[in-house]
């Protein structure tokens, strides 16, 4: 800054060390630009961002390496005169690929106080632009399931009378009356119709989860027993494993009985041909990849980077040696209403992860075609508040 006087301080030793580490450590790209529009020094950041080594690129024009798409450079000439506003723009990396990212223009002065030219600060928003997608997503699944679970509520109470009347004909029909079959086929789809408006409740108001600390190793036992039948049926093979210790965890144990069945009998309906499924509980430790419980938009927009904390987690991983699902659909299978099954209604995942997001956990898929499908459900051993729907921030 200048003195009041108007003339330039003179730096000390420590200012340009300290002006010296931080362009090498900064986490954002730094270029200066002299008048003439030539690169006259790049840090590491910018180095790495843009793919350039310092030596290629210094006294060359900045319209080679901050350029946009379509060939523009991003750095006027000249000297900026003043501190530019942020600006969201794309800039062609070296091997090609276009980065979104936040530029901003300051003036580059000379120790004497002179303009020399432009100093550009950006910094790379791909991880901003994921999480901002990922809220947008979340936004629009609120809105599109208070909707659907409106609706839904007006249909169950017609519905029920319809299932009603049809049992009440059934009854008064004769033994070996044709028209059986046809009453027959209301009651099938009422209930068909009746699953989809439940799961759809379910998905968009799920009951606020009932947590109690215990463990969760008997409703993994539940949901194998109850799964025993249809694996032997199907010629599969069930091995369960656990970790010696397997910490207590707050839970509602029946939301998370529902949880693990719907992911085993997915497992099940992929291993239709027979095959192995692995299940495995016990303690992990790390960071939540859905941080749809833990960041907080306003920061998020701030740019303020939080990185999801370390957590002691419990982790129930069912594996299967099925089919597996194609990297391009494997993000829309907790979609509502996504289904590959001629008798799915899309909801199984749907409602997993809303359970599982109102106990503060995550539940994720990782997925490999021809190889198998491997889901993994992690629970956090410390209480934490989970993310009602009825305020989706
Ligand atoms: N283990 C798996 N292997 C292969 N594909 C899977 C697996 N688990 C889920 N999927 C895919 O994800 C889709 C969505 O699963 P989801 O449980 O939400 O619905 P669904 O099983 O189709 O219907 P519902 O759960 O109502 O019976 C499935 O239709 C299937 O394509
Ligand atoms: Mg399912």
């Amino acid at each position: 800054m200048l003195p009041a006087n108007g003339e330039a301080p003179v730096p000390t030793q420590h200012a340009l060390e300290a002006a010296w580490s931080f362009l090498r450590h900064a986490p954002f790209g730094v270029v200066a630009i002299d008048r003439d529009a030539t690169v006259l020094a790049i840090n590491p950041a910018a180095s790495r961002l843009l793919g350039y080594a310092p030596e290629e690129v210094e006294g060359d024009a900045v319209a080679r390496i901050l350029r946009a798409p379509r060939g523009e450079s991003h750095v006027p000439p000249g000297a900026c005169a003043a501190p530019e506003e942020v600006r969201e723009v794309e800039v062609v990396t070296r091997s090609g690929d276009v980065l979104p990212v936040g530029l901003r223009l300051l003036p580059l002065e000379a120790l004497d106080g002179s303009l020399q030219g432009t100093i550009a600060l950006f910094q790379d928003l791909r991880e901003h632009k994921a999480l901002e997608e990922q809220w947008r997503r979340r936004d629009r699944l609120a809105s599109l399931g208070a909707l659907a679970a409106g609706v839904a509520h007006e249909i169950r109470n017609p519905l029920a009378g319809i299932g009603t009347s049809a049992q009440v004909m059934k009854r008064r029909l004769e033994v070996g009356d044709p028209r059986a079959q046809f009453v027959d086929l209301i009651l099938e789809e009422v209930s068909r119709l009746d699953r989809i408006v439940t799961g759809l409740l379910q998905f968009a108001r799920p009951a606020a989860p009932k947590l109690q600390r215990q463990s969760i190793l008997p409703a993994v036992e539940k949901a194998l027993t109850l799964v025993h039948e249809v694996a032997v049926r199907q010629n599969v093979l069930i091995r369960v494993d656990r970790a010696d210790t397997v910490p207590e965890v707050y839970v509602d144990l029946d939301q998370v009985l529902q949880v693990i069945l719907n992911v085993l009998m997915n497992a099940l309906q992929a291993l239709d041909k027979g095959g192995e499924l692995e299940v495995w509980v016990g303690p992990v430790r790390k960071r939540l990849a859905d941080r749809s419980s833990l960041g907080r938009r306003a920061a998020d927009r701030l740019g303020v980077r939080r990185p999801a904390p370390l957590l002691d987690l419990v982790e129930i991983r069912v594996k299967d040696n099925g089919p597996g699902i194609p990297a391009a659909v494997v993000a829309r299978v907790f979609d509502p209403f996504y289904t590959t099954r001629t008798q799915g209604t899309g909801l199984g995942l749907s409602i997993c992860q809303s359970i599982i997001r109102e106990h503060g956990g995550s539940i994720s898929i990782e997925s490999v075609v021809g190889q198998g499908t491997q889901v993994l459900i992690d629970l956090p051993v410390e209480k934490r508040h989970g993310d009602r729907r009825s305020n989706p921030r």
